[in-house]
């Protein structure tokens, strides 16, 4: 991928802390965090479950707003969503009582993105109807769908609106292996047309490797960035990068990692005594 630009900031965090109540007390689920994203950086989050993966993926989205520090989009603090930040959330996010077709169309047709007419719009849905191999579906509702047919649609509703950003919470998990294959290329390819800057969540270190210039290990909560591990290879990239040493070595290494920070996750909730 020519990545334009690749030196600009784009998103920063600075001293990002987050706090939730709970019937408990305060749970602090993200301690003292500061990062960059660069134009055209695809960056992967990776820990164990419940370290606060979402919850940063939510503050760069503008969801919530950190209890302290500062969250900025080209030097601007981050108050709300906007339509340069497309958004896909872990359970996907599509809207049930639209069919499949409309809600491909629903983003094209906010505010926003009312730049198109009613033929491209019609062409990007089929465009994206294609792609995620939904077009015998164009007309069923999402309870109608199976998971992974759920997640294409997904992905397709996030795509379809050209976001200057993607920001997407594990988007293949419900995918089957050749399909979330297919997934990542379509991805790459995307990106490679489009210049994105990606922030994606996921559980397989095997996907943030083959996607990302840079996998942010999260420590067990309160999230914290344990290493940015660079990934050197070149875009666009093929499957059978996987299959070499340099591969496996970044794999096994952020692997050892995640297992640390599991471990650590696992001790903080058992019972005292237990542990
Ligand atoms: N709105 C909320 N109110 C209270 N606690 C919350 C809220 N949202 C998240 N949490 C807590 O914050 C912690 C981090 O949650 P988060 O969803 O960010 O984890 P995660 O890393 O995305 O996990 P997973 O990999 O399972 O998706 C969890 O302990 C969760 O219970
Ligand atoms: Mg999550």
């Amino acid at each position: 991928m020519e990545i334009t630009n690749q030196d600009r900031e784009r998103i920063r965090f600075e001293n990002v802390s987050m706090e939730f109540q709970t019937a408990s007390g305060p749970l602090e689920v993200v301690h003292d965090v500061s990062f960059s994203i660069n134009q055209g950086d695809f960056v992967s989050l990776v820990g164990p479950s419940g370290c606060g993966k979402t919850t940063l993926l939510s503050i760069a989205a503008g969801f919530i707003n950190p209890a302290s520090g500062s969250v900025t989009l080209d030097g601007h603090p981050i108050v709300g969503p906007g339509p340069d930040r497309g958004v896909m959330f872990q359970e996907y996010g599509v809207f049930p009582w639209l069919t499949v077709e409309q809600n491909i169309a629903f983003g094209l047709n906010l505010k926003a993105n009312r730049g198109r007419d009613s033929q491209q719009k019609k062409e990007i849905v089929d465009t994206y109807l294609k792609l995620m191999r939904l077009e015998a579906f164009r007309k069923a509702y999402p309870k109608q769908l199976s998971g992974g047919m759920r997640q294409r649609l997904a992905l397709a509703r996030t795509y379809a609106v050209h976001p200057e950003f993607v920001l997407m919470d594990e988007p293949f998990g419900a995918l089957d292996a050749q399909t979330r294959s297919a997934m990542h290329d379509l991805l790459l390819d995307v990106l490679y047309a489009e210049g994105k800057t990606v922030l994606l969540i996921t559980h397989s270190v095997e996907e943030a490797v083959y996607l990302s210039n840079k996998v942010f290990v999260i420590s067990a909560r309160p999230a914290r960035i344990r290493e940015v591990v660079e990934i050197p290879f070149p875009y666009p990239r093929h499957h059978d990068l996987q299959e070499t040493e340099e591969f496996g070595a970044l794999r096994s290494h952020i692997h050892q990692m995640v297992m640390r920070e599991y471990a650590a996750q696992e001790a903080q909730s058992s019972p005292p005594g237990t542990a």
